[in-house]
C-alpha cells in the first residue's frame, strides 16, 4: 500500500490576508473628499483609493440611469485596483445606484450615504429644517423614504443648489459674490424658521466656513457616520501589506491635485483614468 510521505517542510496554517483590503471611495468630483478625510481620521492605517468622476461632474443634473452606469464602471475599476469595500461618497450616486449595485456585487460591502434628515429632525426645536441638496438626490426614492421615515412631524424645506457644486469644484466660497449666492439660498430658510441645515451633498461641507458667515444654522453632515460604518464592514487586513493612498480622476489630474491639497491637505500624485 502506498503511504503519503511526510511533508519535508511544515507550512504553518495561517489565514491568507484578504487580497482586496483597500477602501474604494467615489464621487462625481471633489465632494467625496469630505467623507475620505473622516475615513483617514478614523482608519489611518487602511489604504484608500479615491475616484473623482470629473469627466461627468455634476451628477446632480443627470438621470438616475446615467449615474448608475458611471458608478458601476467606477466600482469595477476600484475593485480591480484592490478595493474590498466601496464607499459611494455621493448622495446623488447613492440614490441612483446603491440598491442595484448591491445586487450586482453581492460579495463586496457597499457603503452609501443618505441625507442626514434623522439627526436634524431629532435636534430641531422650531420644527423646521432646511435640506441643501442637488436635483438627482431630491428626486430619488431614497430621499422620499428618509423623509417618510424620520421627518413626518417636521417641516422640511428642500433647496436644490447645483451652483454650490460648481462653486466647490472651482475652489470654494471665497468671494463676496459667493457669499451673495449663499445668502440667496439660506436667508429664506432662516426667515421660515429653520434651525438645522442638512448638507445633502458631499461637496457642501467644504462650504462650511461660507455657510457660517451667512447664518448661524447648525450644519448637519453625515460623513463621520459614513466613516464609522466603513470601519464596521471592513475586513481584517495584513498589517504588513503597506500601501499608500491613491487618487484617480476622469478629469484633469493637475486640477484635482490642487483641490486635494487645498481641501484636505494631501499632496499626492493623481492618475488620470478613463473608464
Ligand atoms: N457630491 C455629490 C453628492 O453628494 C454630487 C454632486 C453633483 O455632482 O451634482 O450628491
Amino acid at each position: 500500500m502506498l503511504r503519503p510521505k511526510a511533508p519535508l517542510v511544515s507550512v504553518p496554517s495561517v489565514n491568507p490576508p484578504p487580497i482586496n483590503f483597500k477602501i474604494g471611495v467615489l464621487d462625481s468630483g471633489v465632494g467625496g473628499l469630505s467623507v475620505l478625510r473622516e475615513i483617514h481620521d478614523l482608519l489611518p492605517e487602511t489604504p484608500t483609493l479615491y475616484f473623482a468622476d470629473q469627466a461627468h461632474v455634476p451628477y446632480g443634473s443627470r438621470s438616475a440611469d446615467a449615474i448608475r452606469g458611471y458608478v458601476e464602471a467606477i466600482t469595477c475599476f476600484l475593485i480591480a485596483e484592490g478595493a474590498g469595500v466601496i464607499v459611494i461618497a455621493c448622495h446623488a450616486a447613492s440614490a441612483a445606484s446603491l440598491h442595484p449595485l448591491r445586487q450586482q456585487f453581492p460579495t463586496i460591502p457597499l457603503v452609501g450615504i443618505e441625507p442626514a434628515v434623522k439627526p436634524a429632525a431629532e435636534a430641531t426645536r422650531s420644527g423646521v429644517i432646511g435640506v441643501l441638496t442637488t436635483q438627482a438626490t431630491a428626486n430619488g426614492a431614497l430621499y422620499r423614504r428618509v423623509l417618510t421615515q424620520y421627518a413626518d412631524h417636521v417641516r422640511v424645506l428642500t433647496v436644490v443648489a447645483p451652483e454650490l457644486v460648481t462653486m466647490v469644484e472651482q475652489g470654494g466660497a471665497i468671494s463676496v459674490q459667493d457669499d451673495a449666492v449663499l445668502h440667496r439660498l439660506i436667508d429664506p430658510l432662516v426667515a421660515a424658521g429653520a434651525d438645522q441645515l442638512v448638507l445633502a451633498c458631499t461637496h457642501f461641507p467644504f462650504l462650511a466656513a461660507g455657510l457660517r458667515r451667512v447664518s448661524d444654522l447648525p450644519l448637519v453632515d453625515p460623513s463621520a457616520a459614513v466613516a464609522r460604518q466603513v470601519a464596521r464592514v471592513l475586513a481584517p487586513r495584513d498589517p504588513a501589506a503597506g500601501d499608500v493612498n491613491r487618487y484617480f480622476t476622469s478629469g484633469d489630474a493637475a486640477t484635482f491635485r490642487g483641490a486635494l491639497k487645498r481641501l484636505i491637505g494631501e499632496d499626492a500624485e493623481v492618475i488620470r483614468a478613463t473608464l
